[in-house]
């Protein structure tokens, strides 16, 4: 479903991000990405939702290369991938209920549709009693669990979180792995980058281990770092 060809990544300022990448994830996978400062995780993940556009290779996400998608094709494949980041992006100056359907709006969904899907997706975040907060009156957690419900509102069949629980302290961090974790048995391909190593440990998904702009390790059930002896 997403497969990365000998991708490189140069930024216009001649940083090379990403250096032949070859990565392939399957549908319902469950992917962390991790490495150090500057290895190019967020560079990775971008790619896919074509916010970045790589200089040589393929990516290719439900089998088309989009790099080549038409201008107007991009937001049908923005639909199918939501995407969380650190630090939320929520709408500050609309409330919780306002921030999710404005995420339906876009695709021109009826009001009769939007009173119905919003509601019922806040409930599935555990955020059914806040739907008239503003983002400054909702805790961390509570920010990053409305952000996922934003993600979700067009069932996207991807999820990509760009260290979703960066802002977080460990018990609400555990909170959001475990929503992530139901929308993966749920069917969502998640790829998480991250430095969180102790949820890397403990979740034993596949790991992918970038360093200075490519892959130096990628295992099934793995940890955050190998012990150097
Ligand atoms: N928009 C950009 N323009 C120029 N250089 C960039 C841009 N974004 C990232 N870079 C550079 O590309 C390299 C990879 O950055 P990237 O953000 O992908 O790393 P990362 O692994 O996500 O790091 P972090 O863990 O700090 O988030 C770095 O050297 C960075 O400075
Ligand atoms: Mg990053």
């Amino acid at each position: 479903m997403i497969e990365l060809v000998d991708v490189t990544k140069v930024y216009p300022n001649d940083v090379v991000a990403l250096k032949n990448v070859n990565l392939k994830i399957d549908r319902g996978e469950f992917v962390f990405v991790v490495g150090p400062s500057g290895a190019g995780k967020s560079t990775l993940v971008r790619l896919l939702y074509r916010e970045e556009v790589a200089t040589r290779g393929q990516v290719i996400v439900h089998g088309k290369n989009v790099a080549r998608l038409r201008r107007s094709s991009i937001p049908l494949l923005r639909r199918t991938i939501g995407v969380i980041f650190q630090d939320f992006k929520l709408l500050p100056d609309r409330n919780a209920l306002d921030n999710v359907a404005f995420a339906l709006e876009v695709t021109e969904a009826s009001r009769r549709e939007i009173r119905r899907r919003v509601p019922a997706v806040l409930d599935l975040v555990g955020l059914k009693d806040r739907a008239r907060a503003f983002p400054h009156e909702l805790s961390g957690g509570e920010q990053q669990r409305l952000a996922i419900a934003r993600a979700i509102i067009n069932g996207p069949s991807i999820l990509v979180a760009d260290e979703p629980t960066g802002n977080l302290d460990p018990d609400t961090s555990w909170g959001i792995m475990n929503l992530l974790q139901t929308l993966n048995r749920n069917g969502a391909t998640v790829i998480m980058a991250t430095h969180a190593k102790a949820i890397v440990n403990a979740m034993k998904k596949r790991v992918v281990a970038m360093d200075h702009g490519r892959i130096i390790r990628d295992q099934v059930q793995g940890v955050y770092a190998h012990e150097v002896n």
